[in-house]
């Protein structure tokens, strides 16, 4: 178990990262109502543990999109299968991400949110893998940077598994992964643990 995946960011330090975060919001959004997006699936751990260390009327609303291809190799050309509630115009909004990588996906939704007049956007993402960027996208708020290693835990996944782990995960052996996606299932045990 041990040589697939290890811990990468424990549940203490996230827990501390996303107070962090949210005092940061709190101060820079005072005396406003910013709408917080988060997009499906991935982010809307993090985004349950945030709002709640936001001291002011924010509101929460969510998007799903599927990415063509496969997230790797993906062109960045993104499809919305669910489109948010809120109409944006003149609102402050927060795009809350599990992850950027590429930044494909983020810059294509921070393009479509634009196109809607917000009074401003900004981005709050947990992990910031700064190295793999191709698309240059503007973080405001970044959690911790992540190195160019596949993560799963707190929202992300591998082929839908492990979103539940309570902590991040670097897997590090991959193929292992691949070849049997079951593999980290023994992880899980600790959701029973108080
Ligand atoms: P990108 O920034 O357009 O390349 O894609 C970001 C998306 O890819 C994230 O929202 C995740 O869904 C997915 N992703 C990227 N890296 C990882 C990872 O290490 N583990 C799980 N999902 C990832
Ligand atoms: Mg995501």
């Amino acid at each position: 178990m041990t040589e697939v995946a290890s811990v990468l960011f424990g549940r203490q330090d996230i827990r501390r990262r996303v107070a962090e975060l949210g005092r940061a919001i709190t101060t820079d959004y005072a005396g406003r109502n910013p709408v917080l997006v988060s997009v499906l699936k991935g982010g809307t751990v993090f985004l349950a543990d945030l709002f709640r260390r936001i001291d002011l009327p924010v509101r929460v609303d969510f998007m799903a999109i599927s990415r063509y291809g496969d997230a790797d190799e993906s062109l960045g050309r993104v499809r919305i299968l669910m489109d948010i509630e809120a109409d944006l115009t003149g609102r402050d909004v927060v795009l809350v991400e599990d992850i950027v990588d590429t930044g494909l996906t983020l810059s294509y939704l921070l393009g479509t949110l634009r196109a809607r007049d917000p009074a401003s956007i900004e981005v709050c993402t947990l992990l910031d893998k700064s190295v793999r960027r191709i698309a240059p996208v503007r973080v405001r708020y970044a959690g911790f940077d992540c190195p160019d290693r596949f993560v799963v835990g707190y929202g992300l996944d591998h082929r839908e598994r492990y979103r539940n782990l309570r902590d991040i995960y670097a897997v590090d052996d991959v193929s292992a992964l691949d070849a049997d996606p079951g593999v980290l299932a023994p992880l899980l045990r600790d959701a029973q643990v108080g």
